[in-house]
């Protein structure tokens, strides 16, 4: 059984196999932890993102770690939250299944994820965070092969929601 772990700080120290980030279709960059991989990995990384011609929301691509301690790094794309009624909580699913589903093609054992949507596109936290886990923990039991998920989480108030619903069950 997959085990599902937390951990709260910066996800680019974190020395795992692969590594997702929270991103734009452009996949050219941005503020929050994308920014803060792109600084991490270094240029080579905007410079391989350059050649993948973007990612639509609800998708996932792979890139190396580059100068991260991770090998892989998953980008994918959240949706915006725009109030719920325009398919977020499917789209914000997809990204967690096909995350996965990247990272264990690439033979991955530790995956740690970001609270993706959580930040600059505004996905209510306590939602969100029940998306990640509840998408996860299915998938995980339909495809055994993962060592490790690890919810990093930035703030006190996501780690709490995470806390908490990773208790529940
Ligand atoms: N390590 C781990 N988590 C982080 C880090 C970090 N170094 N930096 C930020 N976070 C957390 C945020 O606190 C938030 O909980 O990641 C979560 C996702 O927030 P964002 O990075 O803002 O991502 P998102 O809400 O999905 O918005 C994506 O923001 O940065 C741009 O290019 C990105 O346009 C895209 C949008």
């Amino acid at each position: 059984m997959t085990r599902l772990s937390l951990w709260q700080g910066d996800i680019t120290t974190l020395e795992v196999d692969a590594i997702v980030n929270a991103a734009n279709e452009s996949l050219l960059g941005g503020g929050g932890v994308d920014g803060a991989i792109h600084r991490a990995a270094g240029p080579e990384l905007l410079a391989h993102c350059r050649t993948l011609g973007g990612c639509p929301t609800g998708q996932a691509r792979l890139t190396p770690g580059f100068r991260l301690p991770a090998k892989w790094i998953v980008h994918t794309v959240g949706p915006i939250w725009r109030g719920g009624g325009h398919g977020e909580a499917e789209l914000l699913a997809s990204c967690y299944r096909e995350s996965l589903a990247l990272a264990v093609q690439q033979g991955a054992r530790r995956v740690a994820f970001p609270a993706i949507s959580c930040g600059v596109y505004g996905y209510p936290l306590v939602e969100a965070a029940r998306i990640a886990v509840d998408t996860v923990r299915a998938w995980c039991r339909e495809h055994p092969g993962l060592d490790e998920v690890i919810f990093v989480c930035f703030g006190d108030t996501i780690c709490q929601a995470y806390r908490q619903i990773l208790a529940e069950d």
